[in-house]
């Protein structure tokens, strides 16, 4: 891989010990994968941000590179273990509080603006099409790639860290056009309308794909931002690959000739996983009758401003009895408090959380079933915690946690 003067210098320690390190790792990266050049990247963002995961050595590691390490573009984080305004609210022991707010002031010292979410593209940090990236968030990225039509692998936390550092990512995979060609027509039978089912067949897509880049072609009115938002989250977690096309819609769907090979997923294979997702799937080792769900979680990915005002309308001024944790990022609730929307949801008892959400935050051995309208969030929750989740709708979701009732 051949690198500038300039990539050169950095490399040498021109611009500390921290962007050394950081280079020699993009340098790695790329002979692994026949780069054969760094790109310069427009922005990051960085996941490895829970104290959970990362625990006292990724910590320690942090601190290391804050020392004298800068990020040199724009770069926002993943979500945290907890809400970092508000960590009393989610029931977290004092130790990891601590080691939580360590991580944050070393990212911040690195020059990383704490805006932990999932979806940078609503918080400050919305690249233009054929911007390259250095993102890690697989639904983030999806969504940068496919419906932005921006340009980012899906980088782990060091190599992510390593970008913001350099300001460089190695040139290969989603950054070169072959990668990009879709190789696979999937044809969706039926219209789809809302997060529920469009999260359902990012699932049956990315079942269906296993990795290879997709063009979608569905029938109906095209999907609004949420659903877009559901369907790049359930996509790559299960199995597909970090973009996709959708004809009609996305913009380099029309870029490229439809592939020959053909999947189709039909209204009835639909119907079935939203039959068994909904009546409840996971956590064995509870009994059926301790499988009501105890706690609700909507927000996933983060919740735009549009979806926590749907949450106040199906409220209708009622209060939950179980809880309900609304998970969004930092700049939305910022807006959503200039309109009395956190006033509101609050008032209604609902829990809402920033920088956070309920797959990174330790809440393991707590709650016995999770009910959520995300099919990524199901996946992550029976798989992390062992719990027993429920797929259902949002309205269902809400009108579960205000009367106990979940149909
Ligand atoms: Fe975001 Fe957490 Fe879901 S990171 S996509 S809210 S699992």
């Amino acid at each position: 891989m051949k690198l500038t003067p300039h990539q050169e210098r950095i490399l040498g320690g021109d611009q500390g010990q921290a962007a050394a390190k950081a280079m020699e790792i993009l340098v790695a990266l790329g002979q692994v994968f026949e780069a054969e050049a760094l790109l310069p990247v427009r922005s990051v963002q960085v996941a490895g941000v829970s104290y959970g995961n990362l625990g006292d050595e990724g910590l320690a590691y942090l601190e290391e590179l804050a020392t004298d390490g800068r990020a040199v573009v724009p770069a926002t984080l993943n979500p945290a273990g907890m809400d970092l305004d508000h960590p009393e609210r989610m029931g977290l022991d004092e130790a990891f509080i601590a080691g939580q707010r360590r991580v944050i002031a070393a990212y911040r010292r690195l020059g990383i603006a704490a805006a932990c979410t999932c979806t940078p593209y609503l918080a400050g940090n919305l690249p233009a099409p054929m911007e390259t990236l250095a993102w890690s968030e697989s639904s983030a990225v999806t969504y940068a790639n496919s419906v932005l039509a921006a340009r980012t692998n899906r980088e782990g936390g060091p190599s992510a860290l390593a970008a913001a550092l350099t300001g460089f990512t190695p040139a290969y995979g989603l950054h070169l056009d072959s990668e990009r060609r879709p190789v696979v027509r999937v044809e969706l039978e039926t219209a789809l309308r809302g997060a529920l089912l469009w999260g359902l067949a990012g699932r049956m897509v990315g079942e269906r794909t296993k990795g290879e880049v997709a063009l979608v072609v569905a029938p109906g009115p095209p999907p609004t931002l949420e659903e877009l938002k559901a369907f790049s989250a359930a996509l790559p977690t299960y199995g597909g690959a970090p973009i996709f096309h959708l004809l009609g819609v996305t913009p380099e769907a029309s870029r490229w000739p439809s592939p020959e090979r053909v999947a189709r997923v039909s209204s009835s294979e639909l119907s079935a996983a939203l039959a068994e997702e909904g009546a409840g799937r996971g956590g064995a080792r509870h009994a059926a009758s301790q499988a009501a769900p105890d706690l609700v979680c909507l927000g996933c990915p983060h919740a735009t401003l549009a979806e926590l005002a749907r949450v106040r309308e199906l409220l209708a001024g009622r209060s939950v009895q179980i809880p309900l944790w609304l998970c969004t990022s930092r700049p939305v609730r910022a807006l959503a408090e200039e309109i009395g929307l956190v006033d509101d949801l609050e008032a209604g008892g609902v829990t809402l959380l920033a920088d956070t959400c309920f797959v990174v935050a330790p809440i393991g051995g707590r709650f016995r079933c999770i009910a959520t309208n995300s099919a990524k969030g199901v996946y992550y929750a029976r798989g992390h915690g062992g719990l027993r989740t429920r797929l259902l709708s949002m309205a269902d979701c809400v009108e579960g946690a205000v009367t106990g009732r979940f149909y």
